[in-house]
């Protein structure tokens, strides 16, 4: 029970966290950053150099006050040097980091799940999901996530169900979700650190709207779920929340963050988007 006659403290006062993805205003990482910010976190920034340069995230980090370390995320030395160099910034452990970063070649090549190319294979699961083992490998050697912390990535339901233009993003994200599992273990028993996905709604974001009918997807989502899609803002907020100590002991767990999509069968909201002649009486699905 909370004393009500004593002034509140903003919820992530006295954090420092570490935001990797914010590329410009659409990123779910550029708002998780600045309403982070908001509720009273300190923010340090990080992003590939190629990014920083077409993206606005150094604009970000002028905004917020914030430090800005490139790394790309598959590579060691780069997360090595992002995570000392962040403790030095925050003086200490690091209270939170947001994993918020994918891509897939085949998807922007356009080569479906029968003819995907293994470079490419490789290159998506390293991106997408091996760079949150990297990270918090890393992180576990340095020391830098301090008693309580947590680490927060986003996923997407195609993990677990099958959405075939999702491609080998689908693969890395059954990948990372298992990975959030299993260092969520390891992380939890050496220092309560807490470490969950996000099953994010479709948002109009660079790296969401890249995948082949992400209109069509945007739109049926929205259509089945009772709530409506997450928009990023919403998924900024939940991740203050996640981040903050009223969450203590929520871990390794993914969480669907997605306006009760996940739960649907049908809903006559999405029925009025299909053809009205698949239902009319003269149709018959069993001569079809
Ligand atoms: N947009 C959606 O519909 C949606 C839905 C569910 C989950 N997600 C997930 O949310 C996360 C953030 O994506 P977004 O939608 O905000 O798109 P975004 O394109 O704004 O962000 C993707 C980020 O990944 C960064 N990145 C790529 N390669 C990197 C590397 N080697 N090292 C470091 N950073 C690298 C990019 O520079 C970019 O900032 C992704 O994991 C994505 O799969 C998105």
């Amino acid at each position: 029970m909370t004393d009500q006659t004593q002034p509140t403290t903003p919820l992530l006062a006295g954090k420092t966290l570490l935001i990797t993805g914010a590329l410009d205003e659409q990123s779910i990482a550029w708002h998780v950053a600045k309403t982070a910010h908001h509720w009273g976190a300190r923010i340090i920034l990080t992003n590939t150099a190629l990014a920083a340069r077409m993206g606005k995230v150094r604009q970000l980090a002028e905004q917020l006050n914030a430090p800005f370390i490139p790394a790309d995320l598959t590579r060691d030395e780069d997360v090595h040097n992002l995570l000392q160099q962040a403790m030095e910034h925050a003086r200490g452990p690091l209270n939170g980091i947001l994993h918020s970063v994918a891509m897939s070649m085949n998807i922007r090549k356009k080569r479906e799940y029968p003819q995907i190319d293994y470079n490419f294979y490789q290159k998506t699961l390293e991106i997408s999901a091996i760079s949150l083992h990297r990270l918090l490998q890393h992180a576990w050697q340095l020391d830098a996530l301090a008693e309580g912390a947590a680490v927060l990535t986003l996923t997407y339901i195609a993990a677990q169900r099958v959405f075939p233009k999702y491609n080998d993003m689908a693969d890395a994200k059954a990948l990372l979700e298992s990975i959030v599992r299993n260092f969520g273990y390891w992380y939890g028993k050496r220092k309560q650190v807490r470490i969950l996905a996000i099953n994010q709604s479709p948002t109009w974001t660079t790296a969401g709207s890249s995948v082949p009918g992400f209109r069509e997807f945007f739109t049926i989502a929205e259509r089945l779920s009772p709530l409506g899609n997450a928009s990023a803002q919403d998924c900024a907020n939940l991740c203050v929340l996640l981040f903050s100590d009223l969450a203590a002991k929520l871990t390794m767990q993914t969480i669907h963050h997605d306006g009760g999509f996940t739960a649907m069968g049908i809903s006559p909201d999405l029925l009025e988007l299909l053809k009205p002649e698949l239902f009319s009486e003269t149709h018959n699905p069993s001569s079809a």
